[in-house]
């Protein structure tokens, strides 16, 4: 799929957890921070965000090649590498602020990943986990709608990632060598008729990536259209987040 999709995605995904990040980006004084690692930065979204919080370019890493050229062309005021954490440690490079959204669902062996992030972390350096999800624990409604969380789970397995990692969050930080506060980013949604256009889209999205029928594709919409009209549409779905410190 192209990295023009994903974009689309990660910036509907963005707009979910804004009032989240205004919080955390408080919390972490991205304000003051020099040096600013956004690792698994994607299409860049955060990364920008990150910039204009911190008044200087932040360094945006991504494994995919195409998120960092697609990043780099949306966003040219941030600095672009394709590579990971491992490249990051051999260069020597260090970071007072690490940042990671949605990327440790998709490690295949997240605490080994942690403890390389930690040392990445200058003297008085921090983590901020912007959000990790548990679709473990997710809950749609109305109930023909239930089977939704099986569908993203399905996917993040196959890919050899941990769809309920939030919950194995605290645990992991802790066992990674980090003193952790960990939060709830969000937890709980009621779409509005008027978001209809954004979800259809975004199911377009899901249907390609995750492999689903176009039958499967237009029985959700069919059904959450209807949902949302009655106003008895709803997700609980617990985000978590977490400022960290060595
Ligand atoms: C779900 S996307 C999130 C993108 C972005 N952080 C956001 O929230 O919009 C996860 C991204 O992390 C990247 N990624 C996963 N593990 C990585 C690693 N160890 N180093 C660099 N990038 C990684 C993937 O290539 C993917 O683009």
């Amino acid at each position: 799929m192209d990295a023009e999709r994903f974009h689309e995605h990660y910036r509907l995904q963005a707009s979910w957890l804004a009032p989240s990040r205004r919080y955390l980006f408080r919390k972490a004084g991205v304000a003051g921070r020099r040096r600013i690692l956004d690792l698994g930065c994607g299409s860049g979204v955060i990364a920008e965000e990150l910039r204009l919080a911190s008044g200087r370019p932040v360094l945006a890493v991504d494994r995919d090649p195409e998120m960092t050229e697609l990043a780099r062309r949306l966003y040219p005021g941030n600095e672009y590498l394709a590579g990971d954490e491992r490249r990051l440690l051999r260069q020597g490079r260090r970071f007072d602020l690490v940042v990671i959204s949605f990327v440790l669902l998709w490690q295949r062996r997240p605490l080994p990943f942690l403890k390389r992030l930690r040392g990445l972390l200058d003297e008085g350096g921090a983590l901020l986990v912007l959000a990790e999800p548990d679709y473990g624990c997710r809950v749609d409604q109305p109930d023909g709608l239930a089977f939704l969380g099986g569908i993203f789970a399905g996917h993040i397995r196959r890919q050899g990632g941990d769809p309920c990692v939030g919950r194995r969050l605290a645990s992991l930080l802790r066992r990674a060598g980090f003193r952790a506060q960990v939060e709830l980013a969000s937890f709980l949604d009621f779409p509005r008729p008027e978001t209809n256009g954004d979800w259809e889209r975004e199911w377009r999205f899901w249907k390609d990536l995750a492999g689903f029928s176009e039958a499967t594709l237009r029985r959700i919409l069919r059904r959450e259209k209807s949902a949302i009209a009655r106003h008895e549409r709803m997700v609980l779905f617990p985000v978590f987040c977490a400022l960290a410190r060595p």
